[in-house]
């Protein structure tokens, strides 16, 4: 189906004002190829009458839909494993001996575009290893929000393949995980309580959260977005942080316009 200059733009816009989502040019192909389906299904004549529906339909459910084509969900567990080495080494030692001292015994990370889990069950996996037993004596928990609700859905599934679990050391699957059959494993309770899955749209001027982080992972998701759009989250993000605490960005986003608020730990992680 043909996608004209002036529909491209439309959707273009849309994505850009709701969601910080930049589908640059060369984005176009792709915008008709996962929008095609929902096109003929619903009967549309082109994309103009697709996109007059999306934008009068009043529940939002039809935006909603369309942001979750569009959307990039590509994941996988121990994703830019430096990242949990670190945790492991510096981030996790000094976080946990600051919270003791000053008598709340806790950790909040808030994984900021989790898409369909791996990442804040890998953070889940960490943490569990690290505190072994005391965990159950802290106040632990990883928020993990995302505005795709089919990524969401599988996040809350959490069956995973042999395939996706790859990354996944050995020791770890056997204690995480639960086979479902030949093919499918299931995070464990364990795992699955540190977890709380929300949508949330990271375009927020402000976010629903009364206390703060000590940790944000948002990575990979940044990259999509303009940089103003992009500098003004990593703004937002400073509010919702701990003094201390770190943000971890994806190894392939910078924030330099950023760096006076956050100091320069290493490639893609800052502390406030
Ligand atoms: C490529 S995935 C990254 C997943 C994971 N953080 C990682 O590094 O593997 C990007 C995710 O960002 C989400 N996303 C994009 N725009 C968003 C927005 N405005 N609000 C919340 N999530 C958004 C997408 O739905 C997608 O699941």
């Amino acid at each position: 189906m043909h996608l004209s200059d002036q529909e491209f733009k439309l959707i273009s816009e849309l994505m850009h004002d709701k969601f910080g989502i930049n589908l640059s040019e060369q984005k176009r192909s792709l915008v008709v190829e996962r929008l095609q389906k929902v096109m003929r299904s619903g009967d549309f004549k082109n994309f103009r009458d697709y996109y007059d529906y999306v934008i009068n339909e009043p529940s939002g459910q039809a935006l909603s839909d369309m942001v979750d084509r569009i959307s990039t969900n590509y994941t996988y567990f121990f994703r830019e494993k430096d990242h949990f080495d670190f945790l492991v080494s510096t981030a996790l030692p000094q976080l946990i001996a600051r919270a003791k001292s000053q008598n709340r015994p806790g950790l909040k990370i808030w994984c900021a575009g989790c898409s369909s889990g791996e990442e804040p069950y890998t953070l889940a996996i960490i943490l569990s290893e690290f505190l072994g037993a005391e965990i159950s004596q802290m106040d632990v928990g990883i928020l993990a929000t995302d505005i795709s609700e089919t990524a969401l859905q599988k996040a809350k599934n959490a069956i995973y393949t042999d395939a996706q679990l790859s990354q996944v050391p050995v020791s770890y699957r056997q204690r995480y995980f639960a086979a479902v059959d030949n093919n499918n494993w299931t995070v464990k309770p364990i795992l699955k309580k540190l977890v709380l899955l929300r949508r949330l749209n990271l375009m927020r001027p402000e976010f629903p959260f009364k206390g703060k982080f000590d940790i944000i992972f948002c990575r990979n998701v940044i990259i999509y977005f303009d940089l103003p759009t992009q500098q003004g989250l990593i703004e937002r993000f400073h509010r919702y942080l701990q003094p201390g605490g770190y943000l971890f960005t994806g190894h392939s986003e910078s924030i330099d316009r950023s760096r006076a608020l956050y100091k320069y730990i290493k490639p893609a992680v800052y502390q406030k």
